[in-house]
């Protein structure tokens, strides 16, 4: 195959996979950017030079795949524009940010030939890589609760230098609910092999920054389809050092808790490995349970270097025809979680079902030809 020419929509967050090509410039290129703001566009054009396109449109027809790196509500039109016209989607996270949304893009991923893949970068940090390895070798055994937290004062990041609101100020910190779940819950549900079918959030009441309608810390218990428990803490606006990638699972032969603070190390406690009733440090594992593949982090790759990977499993998995670690699917599983947990929020933190994707028949027997059964 020739090398997959790749075009950016959303220049700041799609510079940031710059990194993780570097070592695959043979399989892939950058080949044009879409990005509505002049500085933003310049800053992206002078760093790559590759051209810049005035429509959105005019950038898909000149690539083969796309990185979706827009505001998050724009990811579901654009992905499902580029599917429509057979190009390849990488999307940042969310997948979506309503269940009609959902929907639509289901459906197009469903009527399209071409790749869709979730960016849920924080799956591949070198710890989350690892406690998954273990979790697939047994060796916590059967996992039921597992812990995720996403706790990042961004006040300043919901208006921009003229006062104006910024897209966080209406999809991130002007929703009730659990606005930005990827990160947290795309780790545990990858660790635990499963999915969340039922969710209750409630949140703290809103006191540092009350004009935006979330409250300051939410929390949303998720119940598996196996019956685990997983509670998931989202902090936008609280005054304290940041700690976005908070995690710790619980199972029946052991435990792991990530750091909460500088100086601190993961760890993990396993019933038949580690001294009695003493933690170990989770690199003791890394040699053996480490991915191979995800080794090498990327000079200048972000969020840990976590940023080398997602964008190297999207062009493997478009090169090779192989599925993509986070399809469609799992993108969604990661992504329903936060939009129905709004409705459990206005209710008071009621038990709300989480819709199984797989069962929508968005997009299917609506083309001759194309029928499907449901995944
Ligand atoms: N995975 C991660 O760790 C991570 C980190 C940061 C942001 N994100 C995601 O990346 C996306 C962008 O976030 P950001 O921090 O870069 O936001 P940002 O506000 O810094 O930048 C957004 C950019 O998108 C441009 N834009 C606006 N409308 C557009 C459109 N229709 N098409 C293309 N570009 C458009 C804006 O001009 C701006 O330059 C969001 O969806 C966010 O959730 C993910």
């Amino acid at each position: 195959m020739a090398k997959l020419k790749i075009g950016v929509a959303g220049a700041p967050r799609g510079a940031s996979f710059l990194a993780g090509m570097h070592a695959y410039e043979g399989r892939a290129e950058i080949a044009g950017v879409y990005e509505p703001d002049p500085q933003a566009r310049h800053d992206f054009t002078t760093a790559t030079g590759v051209p810049s396109l005035e429509r959105y449109e005019e950038l898909l027809e000149r690539v083969d795949a796309v990185i979706v790196a827009s505001p998050q509500h724009h990811h579901v039109p654009q992905a499902v524009a580029a599917l429509e016209r057979g190009v390849h989607v990488l999307s940042e996270v969310p997948a979506a940010v309503s269940l009609e949304q959902a929907r639509l893009l289901l459906a197009a991923v469903r009527g399209s030939d071409a790749l869709y893949m979730l960016a849920e970068n924080y799956c591949y940090s070198r710890p989350n890589l690892i406690v998954g390895a273990m979790a697939k070798a047994g060796l916590f055994g059967e996992l039921y609760f597992g812990e995720g937290e996403y706790l990042h004062e961004m006040k300043s990041w919901h208006t921009n230098p003229a006062g104006q609101p910024t897209w966080r100020y209406f999809w991130q910190v002007g929703r009730a609910g659990h606005s930005y779940p990827t990160h947290s819950v795309g780790p545990l549900l990858q660790w635990f092999d499963d999915r969340i079918v039922a969710v209750s959030c409630v949140g703290s009441g809103r006191h540092t920054d009350p004009e935006h309608e979330i409250d300051d810390t939410i929390v949303l218990l998720g119940r598996t389809s196996r019956q685990a428990l997983l509670s998931v803490r989202l902090d936008l606006l609280s005054n304290r050092p940041h700690l976005m990638d908070y995690y710790s699972l619980q199972g029946t032969a052991g435990a792991y808790e990530a750091p909460r603070a500088e100086g601190q190390e993961p760890r993990v406690y396993l019933l038949d490995k580690s001294p009695s009733e003493r933690w170990q440090p989770l690199d003791a594992y890394a040699d053996d349970f480490l991915p191979k593949r995800y080794r090498e982090v990327a000079e200048g790759a972000g969020h840990w270097g976590a940023d080398s990977f997602p964008v190297r499993d999207f062009i493997d998995a478009v090169h090779d025809g192989t599925a993509p670690p986070f399809d469609i699917y799992a993108a969604l599983d990661m992504t329903l979680p936060g939009i129905v947990s709004e409705t459990s929020f206005h209710e008071g933190g009621a038990w709300k079902a989480v819709p199984n994707p797989r069962l929508w028949d968005a997009g299917v027997g609506t083309e001759p030809g194309r029928e499907a059964p449901l995944a």
